[in-house]
Parts: structure tokens; C-alpha cells; sequence
């Protein structure tokens, strides 16, 4: 397809810093942790009150606000063409345990940012127009990522429902009602692929690339996949001075050799470029003076290469098997959650590097070795990521920080590419 240089940048409109820092300040007031950093989990009251908010400023824009079943919120700008499929576009509001300000937010603030200008300008598209916060994308309490995104896509099931639980055996189910959400109407959540022209999300890069090239903009090629794991190690529990060495099962000294021959796995020539970390250790009865008879780990791995993600995923399950067999414990593993890598759509990231060529702003494409919503609404839509720079690459810690003049870089980009992308698709 021809990307045509249809609509011209001028006059320039630009994002607005004050307006977006406004914005980023309000949303931290919600659920900023009194211990450190921001805990807006995922289907929590937190999460819905930053929908809500949210979901005001774009209603106060003149958008038609709804939030589905399982509380994806949805802001609808109506295209001048009729039965015209949407250009969607945002990210997530919810976040990780003692997490930061931006991964996520960022994209919500930039797609309200949008729709603003949008409304300021009163420039008219063919397509309607989507502004989009998902729901729990984090899967920092399920272990399942993109949840919201994964139900509008069709890949959440039933099941999953019922399968998915937190750390205290609480189904998804069971707190999305607890919530006065209603996942048993997942059914109606679903999109249909006609209904979808394009999905772009602005995210933070959570890496170093982009502050270390001193460059504003990356342009996501192919987005990580993540398999997660959930092990359970069961040894004995027994007295730390009445107990000889050799007649231990120490649940903990086992899973401590595990995390090692994790970490020894990605480190090796084999899967050189993959990552696995064990985050999770629950220690039981986590006493001094007991011996652990149980440790619960989970653990993520991630790759840009299917095979070798799940290959990466089996062999860290049997080396596991071993080590259990080894020092006498009892072992058992299985996947909580599986997100398939992504190659993003070449003709979006085609229309956005122009863009940026237009904007003089200075670009890259580049790896996501994070998930995003935008590599789930990639199965039913052509996707693209906007990346801007991470302070230091920290994320998911309560020192993620970016610039807001980089934010509103990215929302510039998002403006237009907008523009460009209904214009294509409107001569094609
Ligand atoms: C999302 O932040 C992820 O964990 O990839
Ligand atoms: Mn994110
Ligand atoms: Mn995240």
C-alpha cells in the first residue's frame, strides 16, 4: 500500500507539556503506595477510579464513553464516513506492586492529549476514532498479562476465568465480580476484526537504547513473548538445630539452585538474547528456626522467538526436575501464562517513520523486550508502538521516569500518524 504524504503537518499542532504533566499528576494521585512508588493493580478500585477519571476527561472532549463487561473503557470519536473500521488507540492504567508513573499511563495521557488537540482543531477524519484504556494489563496479581486486550482479541476464554487465580486462589472471575465487573459476559467484549482498522499505543521503551542514542522516538519492529511458570517445591520442614545436613529436603536450598541454573540458562550460548528471572520465591513457613518445607517461584521468561521461548521454558522446567530429583524434594511445574512474540505491522511502522521524518523529529526502529497490549490487538489488526525514552531503562520500580517533553514528542507523532494513517486508508 502507498503511504501518501496525503494531509499536510502544517499548521503545526503540538502536544501540550503542561496539559500532559497535569495529567500525569492526577492519575499518580490513585493508588500511590504509602510504602513506595505507585500499586494500581489490576482489577483493583484503584484501576476503576483511574478508568473513571479518565473516562471524565474524555467525556468532557464530547467522546461517547463506554466500558465493557470486564472494564476495558472505551472513548468513541465519530468518523465522517459511515461503517468505516476504527483507528484505535491507547494503553493501561494499572500497574505493577511499587511500580512507577508512566509505564502505561504514558500512552492513556497521550491518546487524551490527542483526542484534545483533535477536538481544539476540529479535524475531521474518515474513520472513527478509538481512544482506548485496557483493563489489567500487567498480570501483576494473575500472572496473565494483557487481560483486557486478550478479551477484546478473543484470547481469553471462559475457562480462563476460573483457571486464572492470584496468589490467595482468587479466580479472575471471582475479583472482576468483586468489582461490579461482569466477566461472564465475556462473549460481548470480543471485537470483531472488521470493526478494526489499526491499534497504536505509546509506551515508555523501559530499556536504555533511546536515552543512551539520545534519541526521542523508537519505532517497535517485533515486540518479546513471555511464558510464565508457576513451580512449587515441596521438601521438610523440620528443626534447624535438631535436623543433621544430611538428613534435610530444604525446599529453599533446592529452589535457590533453580534460580541459579535459570539465570546459568539464559546466560548460556544456547539462548543467548533470552531472559528468565525467578521474581517470586513465597517461602514457607519463612522462620528462622525452621527448616523451608516449601517454596512456591514463578518465573517469566521472555523471547523474540517463539520456538525458543517455550523450548527455553521446557528445559528450565526438566533442569528443575533434576536438581529436585537430586536433593530428594518433590517438584511440580506448569505454565500460569503464555504471550506469543509479535512482528509489528511494517506499513504502520512505515507511515510513522515518515512522519517523524516530517516532524524532524529523530527516529529508530527497535525490539520491545516487553509486552504490550498492542502485540495482543496485533492478532486482529495491523499495530504499532511509539516508543519514547526510559530515565536509566527503570521500569517497574518507583524510579521509571520520562521527560515530558518526550511525551509529548510521542503524542505529536501519535497526532499525525492518525492523520496519515485515516488518509491512506481513505485513498486505498
Ligand atoms: C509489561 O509490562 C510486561 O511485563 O511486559
Ligand atoms: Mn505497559
Ligand atoms: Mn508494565
Amino acid at each position: 500500500m502507498a503511504i501518501l504524504p496525503t494531509r499536510a503537518i502544517e499548521p503545526p499542532v503540538r502536544a501540550d507539556q503542561e496539559r500532559i504533566a497535569d495529567m500525569l499528576r492526577q492519575i499518580a494521585e490513585i493508588g500511590a503506595d504509602p510504602t513506595a512508588g505507585i500499586s494500581r493493580v489490576g482489577f483493583s478500585k484503584d484501576e476503576r477510579d483511574a478508568h473513571e477519571l479518565v473516562g471524565g476527561w474524555l467525556r468532557n472532549l464530547g467522546l461517547a464513553i463506554s466500558v465493557d463487561p470486564i472494564g476495558n473503557t472505551m472513548a468513541v470519536r465519530r468518523g465522517a464516513a459511515e461503517n468505516k473500521p476504527a483507528i484505535a488507540f491507547g494503553s493501561h492504567l494499572d500497574s505493577v506492586v511499587h511500580g512507577g508513573k508512566f509505564d502505561g499511563i504514558v500512552g492513556v495521557v497521550a491518546m487524551v492529549e490527542v483526542m484534545t488537540l483533535l477536538a481544539e482543531g476540529r479535524a475531521a477524519t474518515e474513520h472513527p476514532l478509538k481512544g482506548m484504556i485496557f483493563a489489567c494489563e500487567e498480570g501483576a496479581r494473575f500472572g496473565e498479562p494483557c487481560i483486557g486486550s486478550k478479551a477484546i482479541a478473543g484470547m481469553l476464554t471462559e475457562a480462563d476465568l476460573t483457571r486464572i487465580r492470584d496468589a490467595e486462589g482468587i479466580t479472575l472471575e471471582q475479583a472482576m465480580s468483586g468489582i461490579g465487573l461482569n466477566p461472564l459476559q465475556l462473549a460481548d467484549v470480543r471485537w470483531n476484526r472488521d470493526d478494526l482498522a489499526a491499534f497504536l499505543e505509546v509506551h515508555i521503551e523501559q530499556g536504555r537504547i533511546l536515552e543512551g542514542e539520545s534519541r526521542p522516538i523508537g519505532l517497535v519492529d517485533v515486540v518479546s513473548g513471555s511464558t510464565r511458570l508457576r513451580m512449587t517445591v515441596a521438601g521438610r520442614a523440620g528443626h534447624t538445630g535438631g535436623t543433621p545436613m544430611q538428613h534435610r529436603a530444604d525446599a529453599l536450598a533446592a529452589a535457590a539452585e533453580i534460580t541459579l541454573a535459570v539465570e546459568a540458562l539464559a546466560n548460556g550460548p544456547t539462548y543467548r538474547g533470552t531472559r528468565a528471572t525467578v521474581g517470586v520465591l513465597d517461602v514457607y513457613p519463612n522462620r528462622i528456626t525452621t527448616i523451608p518445607g516449601r517454596v512456591d517461584m514463578r518465573l517469566d521468561v521472555r523471547d523474540f522467538d517463539s520456538d525458543r521461548l517455550r523450548r527455553a521454558a521446557r528445559e528450565i522446567a526438566d533442569r528443575a526436575r533434576i536438581i529436585a530429583d537430586r536433593r530428594g524434594v518433590a517438584i511440580d511445574a506448569e505454565v500460569i501464562a503464555d504471550t506469543s512474540p509479535v512482528v509489528l505491522s511494517m506499513w504502520l511502522r512505515q507511515a510513522l517513520s515518515q512522519v517523524c521524518g516530517e516532524l524532524g523529529i529523530d527516529w529508530r526502529f527497535m525490539p520491545s523486550g516487553a509486552g504490550h497490549d498492542a502485540q495482543i490487538m496485533a492478532s486482529i489488526a495491523p499495530a504499532a508502538i511509539i516508543f519514547v525514552p526510559s530515565k536509566d531503562g527503570a521500569s517497574h520500580v518507583p524510579e521509571e521516569w520520562t521527560s515530558v517533553a518526550d511525551i509529548a514528542k510521542g503524542a505529536d507523532v501519535l497526532y499525525q500518524a492518525i492523520l496519515r494513517i485515516d488518509d491512506v486508508l481513505a485513498a486505498s
